[in-house]
């Protein structure tokens, strides 16, 4: 995977990126969605390093964005504008203007009251804006609270209930022009049993306003495929034809209309890893603790979420092993990557390897405890 040799000299912790992998994992998407009509969107929320970004946009994907930052990282790498969808359920007055002014492909609207404010900005610069609305459709994605999405209680998308106002209102606007319904369950969702039942909502909706002569151009299903953390050298590529598939087999596209993806989370996890090195072995009374110059503060997932990355050992040539608490050195208990992990003996100065850190990892570090930002390397 990863040849230390030629790292030895540059200072942890850094991710490291695996770009053959990550061209692999394009191949294998657009291999499983091969129909002109299917388009996916790179969420570059997951993962924005200007690197990554360009070797996404030269392979042929667009992209979905959450901020004016992101759009300008998106189109600074090569995305064409119209292949641009921005999403967001908090779009400032200053993003709708430069989103605008940009040419962005699609607004995903997430508000009746941000509608109106993207309607009036159009009328004042006299431009069509293309809007998507996004529906909450009440699916549970059987996923961690903090990343499900699609369930009433959550602040995302227009309640079904109240779909029929904001369709009224974009047909009543010249300066709007509704292209579709765009949907997002939640992340690191499994199985293909939530989508399977998205794609059945979508179509009783879709079938509903089609009845009132009300056609959309275009459905837009979100993102959320999940990656295996445990198993990343068995799973490196997410299972993209069966996702696909799903979509294929369940959802009922009428003629001319496109489908719409916005991967992140599978696209990137697991090309990259974060290398950090150990800086003490600390026994404790009971416990015995790796204490590495990672933290939270480079990879916050298993802070935040409870995540687990797989962590090696990648210098030790120990045929032991030993039960360890791999910890970072910030100021805070859940400063802690993994409990009771098994590794080869580890000492002062090996490197360990915090997998699957391609998505949300590099993107949500902080400068917490005044600390460097991780570097990023590539092979
Ligand atoms: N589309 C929308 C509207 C989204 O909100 C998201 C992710 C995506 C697409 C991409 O989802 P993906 O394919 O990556 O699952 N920081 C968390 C994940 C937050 C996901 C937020 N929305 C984590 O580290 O697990």
């Amino acid at each position: 995977m990863f040849d230390i040799k030629k790292f030895r000299d540059t200072p942890t912790p850094f991710y490291y990126y695996d770009m053959e992998l990550l061209s692999n994992t394009l191949d294998a998407i657009k291999k499983a969605s091969p129909e002109k009509e299917y388009c996916v969107h790179y969420a570059i929320k997951a993962n924005s390093n200007p690197m990554i970004l360009k070797f996404i946009a030269k392979n042929g994907f667009g992209a979905d964005c959450v901020s004016e930052g992101e759009i300008r990282a998106a189109i600074n790498a090569g995305f064409p504008a119209e292949k641009i969808v921005f999403a967001g359920v908090g779009k400032g007055d200053s993003e709708i203007d430069f989103a605008i002014d940009n040419g962005v492909g699609c607004f995903n609207v997430e508000s009746l009251p941000e509608l109106q404010l993207i309607n009036e900005m159009a009328i004042n610069k006299d431009k069509v804006v293309n809007v998507a609305l996004r529906v909450n459709p009440n699916i549970d994605a059987h996923t961690h609270h903090y990343i499900t999405t699609g369930l009433d209680e959550n602040k995302f998308g227009i309640a079904l209930e109240m779909l029929d106002e904001a369709i009224t209102y974009c047909l009543k606007q010249p300066n709007l022009h509704l292209i579709g319904l765009h949907f997002h369950i939640g992340s690191q969702i499994t199985t293909n049993e939530p989508f399977k039942v998205l794609c059945a909502k979508i179509n009783a909706m879709v079938e509903h306003y089609s009845a009132q002569g009300i056609n959309f151009e275009s459905i837009n299903v979100g993102g959320g495929l999940g990656i295996d953390y445990e198993n990343p050298d068995s799973n490196p590529i997410p299972d993209f034809s069966s996702y696909f598939d799903t979509f294929r087999k369940n959802l009922k596209l009428s003629k001319g209309q496109s489908l719409h993806f916005e991967l992140g989370r599978s696209v990137v996890a697991q090309c990259g890893s974060l290398i950090t090195k150990v800086l003490y072995v600390k026994e404790g009374l009971k416990k015995k603790f790796v204490i590495v110059d990672a933290g939270m503060t480079d990879l916050i997932r298993p802070a935040l979420y409870q995540a687990h990355h797989l962590i090696q050992n990648i210098t030790s040539s120990s045929s032991l092993t030993e039960t360890y608490d791999v910890v970072g050195p910030i100021c805070e208990s859940s400063d802690c990557f993994g409990v009771n992990e098994t590794l080869p003996v580890t000492s002062r100065g090996d490197l360990l390897a915090l997998r699957s850190a391609g998505a949300y990892g590099e993107i949500m570090a902080s400068q917490y405890n005044c600390r460097k930002l991780p570097q990023a390397i590539f092979n």
